[in-house]
């Protein structure tokens, strides 16, 4: 496994994801650069995507790097019958570098087996969104100023959504107070409970949306339902609505207080929300473009920038 590929958030230690952050604070002040010359993106893409496909091949275009790939592994040898392995293996006889989303857990673990190239692991299935997190942390950092001792709500399907599995396992370094929302079926999984049990951080299970609950909160993340993760479409049809955000829930919440989503939001936050000065899901994405030039920089070993 090439060491600079980022598979999991928990393979980076605290200082190296402020080091991270450093970087993305950098690339936002100078996003244009030709750093990335005579450098070859390759984003695999075999489950769709808006944002982190086309925010990392913003981030490659910015800093003067090239892009190939796919968005639609249909169109890939994949549709007839080529492996995993040897897709990574071709693709990286052309690259130097690999960002793959892929819908089972564990490939872009099982990608840096077989090749010498750096992975960026754009999402694998229910399991977790690195390159998100770092994006979440900077989006958080921006606006609070801190990542220190936040009170974080964490709202949806916290079972399927990846988001919120890397989420919790970068904040854990920050020593923060989470509520997590969710029906019984779609509850964090045991073992991130685990890990905050393990290292001490208070958490609390709600089953109930309050707004005594979104009083508290410094950051409230609301996540969709994963309908692509569900075996049985009546059990996604049972849970798909129970938690929505409207604006009148917000009336006594902290002036700080951000609203955070991955995206794509379908119902899950009403559109009242988005002329509210607490709506930050938009800018969050924004922020993913300089959070992915962070991660190919560090990823490609270009350690000379001047932070
Ligand atoms: N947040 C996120 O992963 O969005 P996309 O699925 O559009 O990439």
């Amino acid at each position: 496994m090439n060491s600079r590929s980022l598979v999991a958030i928990d393979q980076i230690d605290k200082q190296e994801l402020l080091d991270l952050l450093e970087r993305a604070r950098y690339f936002e002040a100078h996003p244009n650069s030709k750093i990335l010359d005579g450098k070859v993106v390759a984003t695999l893409f075999f489950e769709p995507s808006t944002r982190t496909r086309l925010s990392f091949e913003t981030a490659v275009n910015r800093l003067g790097g090239r892009v190939i790939g796919f968005s639609d592994a249909s169109t890939s040898s994949t549709s007839k019958g080529e492996t995993l392995k040897d897709t990574i293996k071709m693709v990286s006889n052309y690259a130097d570098i690999i960002v793959m989303r892929h819908f089972i857990e564990g490939a872009a673990q099982y990608a840096t087996e077989v090749t010498d190239v750096p992975i960026v692991n754009a999402g694998d299935g229910a399991n977790q969104h690195p390159s998100q997190t770092l994006l979440d942390l900077y989006s958080i950092l921006k606006t609070q100023g801190t990542l220190e001792g936040l009170t974080i709500t964490m709202v949806g399907d916290l079972k399927y959504g990846r988001t919120v599995h890397s989420l919790l396992m970068a904040m854990r370094h920050f020593h923060p107070v989470f509520h997590f929302v969710s029906s019984e079926k779609l509850k964090m999984p045991e073992e991130y409970l685990e890990v905050c049990r393990r290292e001490g951080i208070e958490y609390h299970l709600h089953t109930d949306f309050s707004e005594d609950i979104i009083n508290k909160s410094d950051i409230l993340y609301m996540t969709r339902v994963q309908r692509e993760r569900f075996s049985d479409i009546m059990e996604y049809e049972k849970v798909k609505n129970l938690y929505t955000l409207h604006n009148a829930m917000l009336a006594n919440s902290k002036p700080s207080l951000r609203i955070l989503h991955p995206l794509p939001r379908v119902n899950e936050i009403s559109t009242d929300v988005d002329d509210n000065p607490k709506a930050y899901y938009f800018e969050q994405a924004r922020n993913g473009v300089f959070a992915r030039q962070a991660i190919l920089t560090r990823a490609l070993g270009i350690d000379n920038l001047p932070l």
